[in-house]
C-alpha cells in the first residue's frame, strides 16, 4: 500500500492488542522494518506498507494527527479539513490539536447544518463522531462529544484542546469543515463557551445539554457558559433533568443567568430554573472546589424554546354549507406565522366539503395568510338560473375572504350561460381593464383562462360548453355578497364558446378571443353574435391578431350575417388579408383555432357602429313623400267632395311641391321649406319604426305596393306628440287657388272635413304640427275619431335626398 501524507500530518497506525497478531512493514529501502503493534508515519516517509495479516484493517486502527498552533500565526477563519484519502478502510480517528495565546480561546465555528451534543455511549447516525476535549491544569476534560446537525454552532475553549473525528473503516469521509479562528481574551476560570442557537422551527423544541466529563464529574473550581440565543415570538424555559451536588470545600455551586440587559440572576442546583424567559440568555455553571472523595458535579438539563404567542383558535363547520370548502395559504414571509389544521402545522390547508376543522393562528398577521373559498354547484344550478352569491363563512375565521370561486359542471348535453345580474358583462382587456369594480376571472375547469369579467359592457351573454370556475376577486366581501353572476343551463352549442354582444355606438367593442392576451385553446372555436339594430350597420376591424403555426387544421375567422348561409369573410392563419369590413346587420363573427405547433392564436376584433344612411333615407324619403301624396290626396278629395256638395269651405286647397307642401299664399312657409329641404319626413326616418314593413332589398318597390294595397295602418304607431301647446295652424279665409287640384281629389269622396289650417310662425316652430295632415291621415286610413299627429320637425334630420314626385 502506498501512502501520501501531507506536511504537518503524522499517522499512527496502531494494533488493537485484542486482535490476533499481525506485522506491519514499511518498505523503505532495501531492509523493511517490521512492526508488531504501532508504527509512526510522516511526511518525509514515502512509504509503501506491507501487512502479514489478510484483514489489517481489523487489526489496525489509524490516527491522523494534525497539530494547528495559533500562537505565532493568525489562524484567522481558517477551513480545518480531513485527509479523506488516507487509509479509507481502517478505522480513522482524526485528531486536531488546537493552540493559542495562553489568554485567549480558541473558537470552533460549525455552520449550517450545525452540532448537537450526545450522551455518552450514543452513536451519530452518519458514524461521524466528534469529540472536544480541553486541556487543564487537572488533566483532559471532554466537553462534549457532537454529531451533525443541531443547534450548536461555536465552540470556545481556553487555550489548549482537541477535536477529534471517529469514522470507523469502510464509512466514507464525509466531514463538516469547520472554522478555527482565534476567540477572545477569557476568564482563567472559563473553560468553554457554547453558543447555541436555539432552534427557529415553530412548534416547541426541547434541546439536552449535559456538562463537561458527564457522567463524570464536572471539573474543579471551573466554568462552563452557554450562550442561548432565542429567537424572536419564543419563551424559553431550562430544566434540570439530572443533578449530583459535590461537597464543597471552598467557594459554592451556582448558576447563573445573564438576560440581554445585563440582568444577572443567581440561582443553586435547587432552585426553580427560569420559564418563559424572553431574549438571549446566558447559563454559566460555576464549581467549587470539591472534596475529590464524593461525587463531583454533575448536570444533565433541558432548553425548551416554545412560542410566546396564544394562538388565534377557530373551528370550520363545513358540515351544513353543501359544496363549500376552504383553503388557507401562507403568503406572507412572517417566519413566525404558524397556521395549522387538526395540530398539524401547515402552510397550506384545505379544509374540505362537508368536514370539521380545527385551525390555529399563531402570530399571523391578517395580510400573511390568503384565504379563499370555493363551492362546487356541480350541475345543481338550473334553467331558470342560479345567482351567484357568496355564502356567511365562519365568523371566527380572523382574515378576510381574498377570492371565492364556484365550481360549475355542464350536464353532458348541456352549456352554461353566465349573464351578469345588472344585465350586461365587459370583458377586461388590455387597456380597458375592470379597474375598481368587481372582477370576475372565468376559467375552464382544467384552469385554462377564458377572461376576467365585470359588469356593465356590451356582452349580453357569455355560453360555456365546458366545465367552469367562476372566481370573484377584489371585493370586501363583508360588505358585499353578490349576486355576481346569474349561471343557466341552455342547450348544447356547437362551438365552445359563444359570447352574445350588444356593441353601442358610445362604446365601441372590442371583441377579444378567450384568453387573450395569451393565445385562446387550441382545436376549439369561438363565437360572437352581434346583434346590431336596423339603424346601424358594423364596421368590423381586426386590430390585433396573432397566428400560429399550424399543426393540424387551420385557424379560422368567419363573418356571417345571421340571415344569410354564406359567409361574408373568411380568413385562414396561411392567408394574407384586409382586416377590415362593413357588416349591414346583425352577424356571427367565428373564429377556430388549430392545433397549434408553434406560437398561439388570438384575436381583437373591433366593432363600430355606423348610422345607416343612403339607400334607407332615399328609401325613406320616398316613403315619406308617397305618404304624403296620399296624404295631401286625401285632403284634396275631401274637399273636393265639399265642393261637389255645395259645402266646401274656400280656403281648403293646398300646393305640393318637391314633397313640400305650402300654401301658394303662405310666402313664409312655402320660403321656409323649399329653402331647405328638412321637412316633414324628418320624423319618419325611423328604421325601427318602418323596418318591418321595409325587407331589406327592394323595399322602395315593396313600400309602394303596400302603399298602393294602402295596408299603412301602422302608420298610427309614429304619430308625434300630440301636444296641444304647438302653434295651430289657422286657415285663412281665402285661397285663390282652392280649384287648382280638384283633379286629384275625384277618388276619395268619402272624407268627412276637417279644416286645413296655417301654421303660426312656421319659420322658426320645428316641432309645428300640421292639422291637416294628422286630421287627413286620420280621416284616410282610419275610421276612429281619434286625434293624431305628425311631427313636421327637422330635429335629428340626416342630410337627405330630395324627393322627386
Ligand atoms: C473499528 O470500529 C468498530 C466500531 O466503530 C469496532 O467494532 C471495531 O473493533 C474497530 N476495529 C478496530 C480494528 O479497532
Ligand atoms: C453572553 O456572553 C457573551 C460573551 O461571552 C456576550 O457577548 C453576550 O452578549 C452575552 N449575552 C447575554 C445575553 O448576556
Ligand atoms: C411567554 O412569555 C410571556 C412573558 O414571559 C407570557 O406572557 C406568555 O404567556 C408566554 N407564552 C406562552 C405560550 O406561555
Ligand atoms: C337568470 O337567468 C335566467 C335565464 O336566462 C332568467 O330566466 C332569469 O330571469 C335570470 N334571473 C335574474 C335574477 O336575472
Ligand atoms: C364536467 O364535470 C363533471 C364532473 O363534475 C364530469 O363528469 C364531466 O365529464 C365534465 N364535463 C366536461 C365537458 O368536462
Ligand atoms: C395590439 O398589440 C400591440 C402589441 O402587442 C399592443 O401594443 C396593442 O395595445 C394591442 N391592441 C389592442 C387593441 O389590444
Ligand atoms: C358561426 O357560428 C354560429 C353559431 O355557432 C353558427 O350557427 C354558424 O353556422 C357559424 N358560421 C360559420 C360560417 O361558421
Amino acid at each position: 500500500r502506498q501512502s501520501c501524507i501531507e506536511s504537518g500530518t503524522t499517522v499512527v497506525i496502531t494494533r488493537n492488542p485484542e486482535e490476533p497478531e499481525c506485522n506491519v512493514c514499511s518498505a523503505d529501502g532495501p531492509d523493511p522494518t517490521c512492526h508488531a503493534t504501532e508504527l509512526t508515519l510522516t511526511k518525509s516517509q514515502n512509504t509503501s506498507l506491507e501487512f502479514s495479516c489478510p484483514k489489517p484493517q481489523d487489526v489496525f486502527s489509524v490516527y491522523i494527527k494534525k497539530k494547528i498552533d495559533c500562537t505565532e500565526t493568525s489562524c484567522a477563519g481558517d477551513i480545518v479539513q480531513a485527509e479523506s484519502s488516507l487509509f479509507p478502510d481502517f478505522n480513522r480517528t482524526f485528531s486536531w490539536d488546537l493552540k493559542v495565546p495562553a489568554t485567549r480561546a480558541f473558537r470552533l465555528d460549525f455552520p449550517e447544518p450545525g452540532m448537537r451534543q450526545i450522551p455518552k455511549g450514543e452513536n451519530c447516525p452518519d458514524e461521524h463522531t466528534y469529540t472536544i476535549v480541553t486541556y487543564l491544569r487537572s488533566g483532559p476534560a471532554i466537553i462534549g462529544k457532537y454529531c451533525k446537525g443541531g443547534t450548536v454552532t461555536t465552540i470556545q475553549v481556553r487555550y489548549k484542546g482537541r477535536m477529534l473525528l471517529n469514522v470507523p473503516g469502510d464509512r466514507k469521509l464525509e466531514p463538516l469543515d469547520f472554522k478555527l479562528s482565534v476567540g477572545p481574551e477569557t476568564d482563567s476560570k472559563c473553560c468553554s463557551v457554547i453558543l447555541e442557537r436555539l432552534s427557529r422551527k415553530m412548534s416547541v423544541s426541547e434541546t439536552d445539554f449535559v456538562t463537561a466529563n458527564y457522567p463524570d464529574s464536572f471539573p474543579d473550581d471551573q466554568q462552563m457558559m452557554w450562550n442561548f440565543i432565542v429567537p424572536g415570538m419564543h419563551n424559553y424555559t431550562v430544566r434540570f433533568r439530572d443533578h449530583t451536588a459535590p461537597e464543597c470545600l471552598n467557594k459554592e455551586v451556582m448558576v447563573k443567568y445573564e438576560k440581554e440587559d445585563k440582568k444577572v440572576t443567581q440561582l443553586t442546583l435547587t432552585d426553580p430554573q427560569p420559564e418563559h424567559g424572553q431574549g438571549n440568555v446566558n447559563m454559566s455553571l460555576f464549581n467549587c472546589e470539591t472534596n475529590k472523595t464524593l461525587q463531583g458535579l454533575t448536570l444533565a438539563f433541558t432548553v425548551s424554546v416554545m412560542r410566546s404567542g396564544h394562538p388565534v383558535l377557530c373551528t370550520v363547520d363545513l358540515t351544513k354549507k353543501q359544496g363549500v370548502s376552504l383553503q388557507l395559504e401562507k403568503v406572507g414571509a412572517d417566519p413566525y406565522c404558524e397556521m395549522s389544521i387538526d395540530s398539524v402545522v401547515k402552510q397550506k390547508i384545505n379544509v374540505a366539503m362537508g368536514t370539521k376543522a380545527s385551525l390555529s393562528f399563531l402570530d399571523c398577521p391578517n395580510e400573511d395568510v390568503r384565504l379563499t373559498a370555493s363551492k362546487d354547484i356541480g350541475k345543481t344550478f338550473c334553467i331558470i338560473g342560479t345567482l351567484l352569491t357568496v355564502p356567511k363563512l365562519d365568523s371566527c375565521l380572523p382574515m378576510p375572504l381574498h377570492s371565492f370561486t364556484w365550481l360549475l359542471s355542464i350536464p353532458e348535453h348541456g352549456t352554461v350561460d353566465l349573464e351578469s345580474p345588472t344585465g350586461s358583462l365587459r370583458q377586461s382587456l388590455p387597456g380597458q381593464e375592470c379597474n375598481g369594480s368587481v372582477s370576475l376571472h372565468v376559467a375552464e375547469s382544467d384552469g385554462f383562462s377564458i377572461g376576467d369579467f365585470c359588469s356593465k359592457g356590451i356582452i349580453r351573454k357569455v355560453q360555456v360548453h365546458a366545465n367552469v370556475s367562476v372566481t370573484a376577486t377584489g371585493i370586501d366581501f363583508a360588505k358585499k355578497r353578490g349576486p355576481f353572476l346569474n349561471v343557466s343551463f341552455s342547450e348544447e352549442i356547437s362551438d365552445r364558446i359563444i359570447y352574445r354582444v350588444t356593441p353601442k355606438m358610445s362604446d365601441p367593442a372590442l371583441l377579444a378571443t378567450p384568453n387573450w392576451p395569451q393565445g385562446m385553446k387550441p382545436s376549439t372555436t369561438v363565437s360572437w353574435i352581434v346583434t346590431l339594430s336596423n339603424r346601424y350597420r358594423a364596421a368590423v376591424q381586426f386590430l390585433n391578431v396573432s397566428q400560429p403555426k399550424c399543426g393540424k387544421s387551420h385557424t379560422g375567422i368567419k363573418v356571417q350575417t345571421l340571415g344569410s348561409k354564406e359567409e361574408m369573410f373568411s380568413r385562414r392563419e396561411d392567408e394574407k388579408k384586409e382586416g377590415e369590413l362593413t357588416v349591414p346587420e346583425s352577424f356571427y363573427l367565428n373564429m377556430s383555432n388549430c392545433l397549434p405547433e408553434e406560437g398561439h392564436f388570438g384575436a381583437v376584433t373591433k366593432v363600430v357602429l355606423e348610422k345607416k344612411t343612403n339607400l334607407l333615407a332615399i328609401a325613406l324619403g320616398i316613403a315619406g313623400a308617397l305618404l304624403f301624396v296620399l296624404a295631401v290626396l286625401a285632403v284634396v278629395c275631401y274637399v273636393t267632395k265639399k265642393k261637389k256638395k255645395g259645402q266646401m269651405k274656400t280656403e281648403s286647397s293646398i300646393y305640393i311641391t318637391k314633397g313640400n307642401i305650402f300654401r301658394p299664399g303662405d310666402r313664409h312657409f312655402s320660403k321656409a321649406r323649399s329653402d331647405n329641404d328638412s321637412h316633414v319626413y324628418a320624423s319618419i326616418d325611423e328604421t325601427m319604426v318602418y323596418g318591418h314593413l321595409l325587407p331589406d332589398s327592394s323595399y322602395a318597390d315593396s313600400m309602394e305596393d303596400r302603399f298602393n294595397g294602402m295596408q299603412v295602418d301602422s302608420y298610427q304607431t309614429f304619430t308625434g306628440p300630440s301636444d296641444r301647446g304647438l302653434p295651430v295652424i289657422v286657415e285663412p279665409d281665402a285661397d285663390p287657388d282652392k280649384d287648382q287640384y280638384k283633379a286629384f281629389l275625384e277618388p276619395s269622396e268619402t272624407f268627412i272635413p276637417s279644416r286645413p289650417r296655417t301654421p303660426i310662425d312656421r319659420q322658426d316652430s320645428l316641432g309645428f304640427q300640421d292639422r291637416r295632415m294628422v286630421d287627413n291621415e286620420l280621416y284616410t286610413f282610419k275610421s276612429t275619431g281619434e286625434i293624431n299627429t305628425i311631427r313636421l320637425s327637422g330635429v335629428d334630420l340626416e342630410p337627405e335626398p330630395p324627393v322627386d314626385e
